[in-house]
């Protein structure tokens, strides 16, 4: 369970999150909506600890979240995928793996390889080749193979296929619902995408102005003729 009671989160004086209450259970697959600017990137941040100035409490499986402390939140099995150049563009596919996999000895750090090439088998075809020449959606499965190379019980993802063609937003989406299914992987996804997102979570909650204004199941959203409205 990833929990957060009564956060505030500040940039100077400009107040971005106004007591924000979340609980996460594990294993939910959430999708978190709202308009440019609504706080959804700065959510993610609170809840990794990488914010300098946020109140409230933030718990990932009973432990606190400590801010200005991500090395040590990740170490709870936290993940984060962050809003695009997310890859280390002039190494190879297998190198961007191998460092995100640091952690592990050698024979956790193959289960981890076996697993993430059985789930991107692109990612293996092209082991060799240098990720900045990867397509943009490969980036993104490259990305998403990285952060499951630290074995991670929840992946934070902030927009995971932005500038993507359709079809591949559709891939990426159901790339990270197979991850769920057969990790048990918590996922928290932040997305613009939110007609083809609200199809791959369980849960949607839609943030206006720092303040969540609607949190329901996605499938009660995606009926509602008045969603856009809420944007
Ligand atoms: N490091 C920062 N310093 C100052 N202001 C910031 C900083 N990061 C974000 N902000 C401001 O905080 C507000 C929320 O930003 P945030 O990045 O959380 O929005 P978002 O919902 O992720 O938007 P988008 O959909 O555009 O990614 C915005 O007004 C933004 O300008
Ligand atoms: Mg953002």
């Amino acid at each position: 369970m990833l929990e957060l009671k009564g956060l505030n989160a500040h940039y100077g004086k400009l107040h971005v999150l106004h007591g924000l209450d979340l609980s996460v259970p594990e294993g939910q697959r959430l999708g978190i909506f709202g308009h440019n600017g609504a706080g959804k990137t700065t959510l993610l941040r609170a809840c990794l600890g990488d914010l300098e100035t946020c109140d409230g409490h933030v718990a990932y499986r009973g432990n606190p979240i400590k801010v200005s402390e991500v090395h040590h939140n990740v170490g709870f099995g936290m993940a984060f995928v962050p809003q695009g150049n997310n890859v280390f563009r002039d190494l190879q596919v297998q190198q961007n793996l191998a460092i995100a996999g640091l952690k592990h000895d050698a024979s956790a750090r193959k289960k981890a390889f076996d697993e993430v090439y059985g789930l991107f088998p692109l990612l293996a075809e092209r082991s060799e080749q240098i990720a900045g020449s990867l397509s943009g959606g490969q980036q993104q499965m490259l990305a998403l193979g990285m952060a499951l190379m630290t074995q991670p019980s929840i992946l934070l993802l902030d927009e995971p296929t932005i500038g993507l063609a359709p079809v591949i937003v559709r891939d990426v989406l159901a790339s990270i619902s197979e991850i769920n299914r057969t990790r048990g992987t918590t996922v928290i996804i932040v997305e613009q995408n939110v007609q083809a997102t609200l199809k791959n979570v369980d849960r949607a909650v839609v943030i206006k102005s720092g303040r969540i204004i609607y949190d329901g199941a996605s499938e009660d959203l995606l009926k509602q003729e008045s969603l856009w409205e809420l944007f």
